[in-house]
């Protein structure tokens, strides 16, 4: 099926609501052990100070984790939309008052990507979760972790990857988003048609010489792609 790009921010009112409210806990503990796998098998795991940048975190459910995770570290989400980074904010704010190891930034990845103003910005550990898909030129997230990253580094993203075809993509909804608000499965439908596949990601990592990352395939809908520069 041929890939059908969604909008790149989640702005609108009541999308960030409706996702924000929704239950990703399975997917977000998954991602965090399949995140902290990884990093034990190469005798990296987060001591005091390691800088974790999450890229395109929304409303923060990983940024959260990570943080909870590896409290002596500090934790950055950064997302494009200021309505997903105040729902992260507050939560910051309800849940750990004395948390003072997120911070959270509203900045485009575009920009990242090509303005050296952010060339400080460096992290011991990049992730991202959910985010990929929603690039309409996705050389843009290669191009800003190359920024982001320090020899030494490790990036580790988990995303959907595209199904076959439209039938394809209505029967993972209904397999595993069956109940959910409307707006939930209409953006879960369009996310499925505007992720890539594992080849079309290892053409992006090729073309912007990050060949030693990895990607496979996780269960029937997701993809990682891990790596160190
Ligand atoms: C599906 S959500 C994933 C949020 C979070 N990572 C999670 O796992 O719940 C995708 C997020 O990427 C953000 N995003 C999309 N395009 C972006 C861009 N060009 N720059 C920065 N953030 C962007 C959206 O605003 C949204 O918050």
């Amino acid at each position: 099926m041929k890939r059908v790009p969604e909008n790149e921010l989640m702005n609108e009112p009541q999308q960030v609501k409706v996702y924000s409210e929704a239950d990703f806990s399975c997917s977000d503990n998954a991602f965090l052990q399949n995140l902290d796998e990884f990093l034990q098998s190469v005798n990296k795991s987060p001591v005091e100070g390691t800088r974790i940048v999450d890229l395109g975190c929304g409303p923060g459910n990983i940024t959260h984790l990570l943080s909870k995770r590896w409290p002596l570290s500090l934790v950055r989400g950064i997302d494009g939309s200021e309505a997903m980074l105040d729902i992260a904010k507050s939560r910051q704010n309800n849940i750990c008052l004395n948390n003072k190891s997120i911070k959270y930034d509203c900045i485009d990845i575009s920009l990242l990507a090509n303005n050296t103003n952010y060339i400080g910005l460096n992290a011991d550990v990049v992730v991202s979760n959910s985010f990929l898909h929603h690039l309409h030129d996705p050389s843009c997230l290669w191009k800003a972790i190359r920024k982001l990253l320090v020899p030494g580094s490790f990036f580790f993203h988990r995303d959907l990857r595209r199904p076959s075809s439209t039938k394809e993509a209505i029967e993972l909804q209904q397999k595993h988003l069956p109940n959910a608000p409307s707006l939930l499965i209409r953006d879960f439908l369009a996310s499925l048609h505007a992720s890539f596949t594992v080849y079309e990601v290892k053409e992006q990592l090729l073309l912007e010489n990050f060949q030693n990352f990895k990607v496979r395939e996780v269960e029937d809908r997701y993809l990682e792609i891990y790596g160190s520069v």
